[in-house]
This record gives structure tokens, sequence and C-alpha cells, in this order.
């Protein structure tokens, strides 16, 4: 389907929920792009799940969202239990306006909800030439380090900054060997995830993707990862005043109550320390590490977000597949 449909489709599907045209333009846009850079686990196999907590007010489709100014640089939002896409926009476009105005712009979010992609926020300040770092916590999947229970999320740890060059370095990586959208997409249309990535609730291997939702998701380099996630929970949850230590809810089982997550936005102007020479140091820095012997096999040695720039790129010149599943969530929603 051509993008310009189907972003018509979702503001219009977004708007009979109950979504101002404004925010439905911003969930359709943050929606199109996971699906651009192929995030499908974060794209239009949502769509349902927002309208569905839409429909049992656990998601606020009138939210106001409240701005307390702390400083020049800093910025607490409340999102009033928005969709997360509004909480994190209004974000990211305050601790932008700070930082391009002090140096740094700190801006922590509350009582926001599931946002997606965290590397989309964080283009955002780059294209305005700001470094950047965006966390935000997540319903549990991973079982801290030497627990038998699930209690963080998959706790995306995220870090941006300008190149020199047209494609910024966006490292956005999950702190779990996979992400949960994945499995739940693996889920949907009968696929397999790989192994090593997930146990199931009786603490065995699974490549069974419905088998490792009701179990436990392994973290990325063992104690080494849960602190990671233990770190971003720290920062967007104990931080914020958003929900941590596992009272974040599962946005697609779990309809008591909003989901309250909070994120931290932290953009910072690239030449506080070196001023001009910045871009001269980050261009030499990737240079360097470009020109090292490479493993048979490898032709380029890529740095974060360089592999989502070419999918993105690519993708934008043709339409976007739709799964049937999908297709038929969206004519339903449609009615
Ligand atoms: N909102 C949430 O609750 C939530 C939770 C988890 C993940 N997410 C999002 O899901 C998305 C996917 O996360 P993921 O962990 O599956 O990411 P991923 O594994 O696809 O990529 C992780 C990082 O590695 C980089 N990378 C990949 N291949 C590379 C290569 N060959 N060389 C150099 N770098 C390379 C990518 O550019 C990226 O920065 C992220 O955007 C994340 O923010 C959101």
């Amino acid at each position: 389907m051509k993008t310009q449909i189907l972003k018509k489709k979702i503001v219009k599907i977004f708007h009979k929920y109950g979504l101002s045209k404004n925010h439905s333009s911003i969930s359709a846009d943050a929606l199109i792009n996971a699906e651009l850079v192929g995030a499908y686990g974060h794209g239009l196999s949502r769509l349902k799940m927002y309208c569905d907590r839409i429909s049992k007010n656990v998601i606020n489709s009138k939210a106001k969202i409240k701005i307390k100014k702390i400083s020049q640089s800093i910025t607490h939002v409340d999102g009033n239990n928005s969709i997360g896409f509004v909480a994190a926009d209004t974000a990211i476009k305050i601790a932008i306006n700070n930082a391009k105005k002090t140096g740094i712009g700190l801006v922590a979010v509350k009582n926001s909800g599931h946002y997606g992609l965290s590397g989309y926020y964080a283009e955002q300040a780059v294209k305005k030439k700001l470094m950047v770092m965006v966390f935000t916590n997540a319903p549990p999947a991973v079982a801290p380090h030497g627990a038998l229970k699930s209690l963080f999320g998959t706790n995306p740890i995220c870090f941006g900054t300008p190149t020199g060059s047209k494609i910024p370095f966006i490292l956005d990586t999950s702190i779990s060997m996979i992400n949960r959208g994945k499995i739940r997409v693996a889920a949907r249309e009968g696929g397999k995830i790989p192994e090593g990535v997930a146990l199931d609730k009786f603490g065995k291997p699974t490549t069974d993707p419905k088998k490792a939702l009701e179990g436990v998701q392994l973290p990325i380099a063992g104690f080494r990862g849960s602190g990671l996630a233990w770190m971003v929970d720290i920062l967007s949850g104990v931080f914020t005043g958003g929900n941590h230590a596992g009272r974040v809810k599962d946005p697609f089982t779990d309809f008591s109550g909003p989901q309250n997550i909070g994120h931290l936005f932290f953009a910072m102007k690239p030449n506080l320390f070196v001023g001009n020479n910045f871009n001269k140091r980050i261009k030499d820095n990737i240079k360097k590490i470009k020109k090292l012997p490479k493993i048979k096999g490898v032709k380029e040695i890529l740095y974060p977000g360089q592999n989502k720039f070419n999918r993105y790129k690519n993708n934008l010149k043709k339409e976007i597949k739709i799964s049937k599943n999908i297709l038929n969530d969206l004519n339903i929603l449609l009615k």
C-alpha cells in the first residue's frame, strides 16, 4: 500500500477512536516509520492494540499533556496517559529547544505509554545537529540476573550523534537478545524465534514464540544486560515518576489501567567541549574504525543506524507490504 494512503487510513482510524487529528497524525507517522525501517514489531502490528486500549479508556484519547519547566534546560512532562507517541513527540521537541538554548535539554516524562522506537525520537534531535540519549522502560519480559521471574522490560538504550555525513549514528538496542515485538509477530504469523533468546515458563530454552511469551526473554550478555535493563528502569521509571520495578502493564494483555510508562530524553550540543572541532573529530573517529581490516565476508564496517537508514531509503521507494492478518485488522478498525 502507498505510504500516503496508509497514513490516511491510520489517521482515520485513530480519529474515529477519539484522538485529535494532530495526535492521530503524530501516531500514524510513528507507526509508518517503524514499517519503513523494518521494525515490524513496533508498526502496524500494534495498531489494534492501541485502539483496544483507547476503547477501554486505558489510553486517554483526550489527553491534556502538562509541561512543567524546572529550569531553562530541564522540563518535566506529564503525559496524562496519552498514547505514548504524543507524549514522546512533545518531550523530544522540548529537549531539542532546551538544548538549542542552553547546550543541554533534559526532559523526563511520566504517565505515558508505549512510544515505539527510541531511534525515531533520537533522529529528530540529530537532524537538529544535537547529540541525544533516549530511554524508556517497558512491561516485564526479562528476568533480572539470578531471578526466576521476568521483571525488566526489553528497555531499549538509545544514543544518537551527528556524524558530519547525512547518515546519523543511532545506536538503538533492546537489552534483550531480541525485541518482544519480533516474538509477538512470530507468534501471530506462526513463525519461530532463533535459539538462545528465550526460555519457556519451565526455564527450558525454546524457539516457540508463544512459549517464549509465557516464559522469559534472555538479556544480552548475561548479568551485564540485566544491569543495563535495571539502569534504564531507574532512569526512565524511578527518576521520572513513571511506573518501575515491573509495574508497567503489558499493553496487549493487561487492560486494568494505564501503563504509566516513563521516558527520559537528554539532548546535548556536540560543540560543548571541543567547539567547531567536533565535526572533524567525529569524522576522524568513524573513518579510523571503518578502515580497520575486516573479517572474511564483511564488506563494510557499519556504524549503528547505517543499516536502518539504508533500509528506510530503499523502503521509501516501494509500497508498504501488509500481511493478511494486519490488513484484516485495518479493515475491521476502519468500519
Ligand atoms: N518502546 C519499547 O518499549 C521498546 C522496547 C524494546 C525495543 N524497542 C525498539 O525496538 C527497536 C528494535 O530494537 P532491537 O534491539 O531489535 O534493534 P536491532 O537489533 O535491530 O539493532 C540494534 C542496534 O544495532 C545496530 N546494528 C544492527 N546491525 C548492525 C551491524 N551489522 N553493524 C553495526 N550496527 C548494527 C542497529 O543500527 C541498532 O542501532 C528499537 O528501535 C527499540 O527502540 C522499543
